[in-house]
């Protein structure tokens, strides 16, 4: 992984659009991630899945039933884990209605019947779709229940030439996935561990990022584990700081006030806007 000081950020407070646009368009379909190259944020970011077949898909949950028809076009599949389906089987869904029953207010036509992508896909939109340098911020979502997730990932991203021609953060909330992909990439490649939890007590903390140091190059927490002590103990190491997910200009004026180094948001066109503001 690389160091701190080899870190070259597109811009100084990274915006990077939380499963695309997702406040705006139904989450890792090509139109999320449409709507956040159009508002111009840094990184598009991409939970990953492994199919039955071994294919990766865009996805956050490891089942399919939250954002897609899963349960209407495979009714005895429950609990219509991703590892159950074929890519084949995947395709078949509607991956945006959802979006318009639970958001009506930003419902569209267009959203009915998206498909879940494929990796190759999500890299093929942005390649096609983003003029600039759009990075993307790919997480290993439970690689402890797709064995081979990681060697996939790379094999995929080094056949795109994606590490040449894009800017790139792997991320995951496992160690050990992190671990496996800090000895497969090149040390430009930043590596951020994602925390849902932290250490309390300072000594705690200290030892933890210490740790996380030897592999990584930053930290992924929960925005409520962010405050003056934990940014100290993260910078004093040179670990950069992407809290998640932060989705009023409150919370993320109250975070740059901090001093952190980007943000994972849902609503990436309003910390473009306060960044722009803010100067
Ligand atoms: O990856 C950062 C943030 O997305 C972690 O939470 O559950 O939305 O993937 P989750
Ligand atoms: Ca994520």
């Amino acid at each position: 992984a690389a160091s701190a000081a080899e870190l070259e950020p597109i811009t100084e407070v990274a915006v990077v659009a939380h499963r695309g646009a997702s406040g705006y368009a139904p989450e890792h379909t090509l139109e999320a991630y449409k709507q956040a190259i159009t508002m111009k944020a840094d990184y598009v970011e991409f939970d990953l899945q492994m199919t039955k077949d071994g294919e990766l898909v865009v996805l956050h949950d490891t089942t399919l039933d939250r954002t897609t028809n899963a349960e209407e076009i495979f009714p005895e599949r429950a609990p219509w884990s991703v590892r159950d389906f074929t890519l084949e089987e995947i395709k078949m869904l509607d991956a945006g209605s959802w979006f318009n029953e639970v958001y009506p207010d930003y419902s569209k036509n267009k959203y009915e019947g998206l498909e879940i992508p494929t990796l190759q896909e999500a890299l093929d939109f942005v390649d096609q779709f983003a003029k600039g340098n759009v990075g993307v911020y790919i997480e290993t979502k439970a690689p402890d229940v797709y064995p081979g997730m990681e060697e996939k990932l790379v094999s995929i991203l080094e056949e795109n030439q994606t590490f040449e021609n894009r800017s790139v953060i792997l991320q995951s909330f496992s160690s050990a996935s992190l671990q496996k992909l800090d000895g497969m990439v090149s040390e430009d490649v930043p590596l951020v561990q994602l925390m849902g939890s932290a250490p309390e007590e300072e000594s705690e903390l200290n030892a933890a990022f210490d740790e996380i140091q030897e592999y990584a190059d930053g930290l992924g927490p929960n925005q409520k584990l962010v405050d003056p002590t934990f940014m100290e103990a993260a910078h004093e190491r040179h670990l950069i700081v992407h809290p998640y997910t932060v989705n009023t200009k409150e919370n993320m004026k109250h975070l740059l006030s901090l001093g952190v180094d980007g943000m994972f948001t849902n609503y990436s066109d309003q910390l473009y806007d306060l960044l722009k503001k803010t100067g």
